[in-house]
């Protein structure tokens, strides 16, 4: 397993911004929905995006991934069951039930198991397909679903924590050949959504709606390949964001569209930070030399992102005062407060809620990454800290990052990876 050696750094220059993995994830999934060839581009390099293709290389898919673009083509055999090998290591692709189902009439997914963020239920995905008329059968770890026409219908998709992002996209993307009309109420509104509703429409489907809390879907009979940009990851640049702020360096994140990041650029100049956005979509960050505090809620967007709540986490333990950070997506996801806590930082977690209370200085330690989001806060945390910070299993960081220590290197940051 590979680690991080990091050194305290102070960083300058820009940083491009590679694709969203979250948007990239249910677009290959949607491409079940045709035998026609389609073409996506500005795919990121990650071991999530790898595990996908291997998952639609075995439902019969024939994919070529090279400099970024993906080309998926149909072979002939037509598997329609998503092995557990594959699925337990990336519960994103569960986002596969919808499409395997509406275009094969049956489809065979292992359930996604808990991961250290919390339990990944997915009971809005099983009733919103059921309420298209699917069969589901949950039993021994596969959600087995059967349905040999979808009816289109009015569906509520709201959860205790508001709305799901994989239920909207698994919803959305069987209602597109769902008969008649289907309206799916409290619907995600992520940008990630929009980028699938514009591959959905390119492949010939009928929406309207996609970004609003309502969607409105009109089946149509078949779909056809078709070719899509995927749009920049916000929540990459909004963690090179958190970069700037942690290690007080003036950044320019480039290829980033600032108008998904509302409310992370608020909290940032709530901070201190002064930002400016130019046209050709790029974030100059200029972080102050210390700190304010902020009180941060996590919340659906374009609420704050609950994937950037860590990596601002590793910023407020620096800060001048004391800031509040309430997680209302994944009321668990505080697995990175005993590692920063081991850093120097002083954090109190109680249930959703974490107090931090900024230290003047945080010290380097070895460290364990738990989930993607975590490793990152980690080596956030690391580049602001004094003396050597180690942080161990970075394959969590190679899920979601597109060669995060190479772009941090060419800003100036002392990282490196060792076996
Ligand atoms: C997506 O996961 C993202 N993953 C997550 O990013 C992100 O944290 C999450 O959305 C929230 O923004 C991908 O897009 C691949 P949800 P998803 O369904 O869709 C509850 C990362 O780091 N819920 O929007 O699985 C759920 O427990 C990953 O890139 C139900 O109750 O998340 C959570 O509390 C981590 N029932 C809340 O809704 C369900 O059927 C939001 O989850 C589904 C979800």
């Amino acid at each position: 397993m590979d680690k991080f050696v990091i050194h305290k750094s102070s960083l300058k220059g820009s940083v491009e911004i590679s694709g969203s993995k979250n948007a990239a994830l249910p677009i290959i999934a949607a491409t079940l929905l045709t035998d026609e060839e389609c073409k996506i581009h500005n795919v990121p390099c990650l071991s999530d995006i790898k595990i996908m293709i291997k998952i639609l290389e075995v439902l019969g898919k024939e994919i070529n991934f090279e400099k970024n673009t993906l080309v998926i083509k149909t072979k002939k055999k037509k598997n329609y069951t998503a092995p557990y090998r594959l699925v337990k290591t990336m519960r994103a692709s569960f986002c596969c039930l919808g499409p395997l189902l509406a275009k094969r009439k049956k489809a065979k997914v292992s359930l996604p198991g808990g991961c250290i963020i919390g339990t990944r239920p997915v009971d809005l995905h099983i009733k919103g397909l059921e309420e298209l008329g699917a069969q589901i059968r949950v039993e021994n770890g596969y959600c087995e679903a059967k349905a040999k026409n979808l009816k289109g219908k009015r569906i509520y998709l709201g959860g205790p924590f508001g709305s799901s992002v994989l239920a909207t996209a698994n919803i959305l993307m069987a209602a597109t050949l769902a008969e008649g009309e289907t309206f799916i109420e409290y619907a995600a509104c992520e940008p990630e959504i929009e980028n699938l509703a514009l591959f959905l429409k390119k492949m010939g489907a009928n929406i309207e709606g996609e970004a609003t809390p309502l969607i409105k879907v009109k089946g149509v009979k078949t779909l056809g390949g078709c070719e899509l940009e995927i749009i920049p990851d916000r929540i990459e640049a909004g963690t090179f964001i958190a970069v700037s702020l942690a290690t007080n360096s003036p950044l320019e994140i480039k290829k980033a569209n600032p108008d998904y990041l509302t409310s992370v650029m608020e909290a940032a100049k709530k901070m201190g930070a002064s930002i400016d956005v130019s046209k050709e979509s790029s974030i100059f960050i200029k972080p102050p030399r210390n700190l304010n505090p902020v009180n941060i809620t996590t919340l659906p967007y374009p609420g704050f992102p609950t994937d950037l709540q860590a990596q601002f986490m590793a910023c407020l333990s620096k800060a001048a005062g004391v800031s509040l950070i309430t997680e209302k997506i994944y009321p668990d996801r505080f697995m990175h407060v005993a590692e920063l806590n081991r850093m120097g930082a002083l954090i109190q977690r109680t249930g959703p809620y974490a107090i931090v209370e900024g230290r003047q200085n945080l010290y380097g330690a070895e460290v364990m990454a738990s989930d993607l989001r975590a490793s990152a806060a980690l080596v956030i945390a690391g580049l602001g800290a004094e003396r050597k910070t180690q942080v161990l299993r970075v394959y969590h960081i190679d899920r979601g990052y597109d060669r995060i220590e190479e772009k941090l290197k060419k800003l100036g940051a002392k990282i490196k990876r060792e076996k």
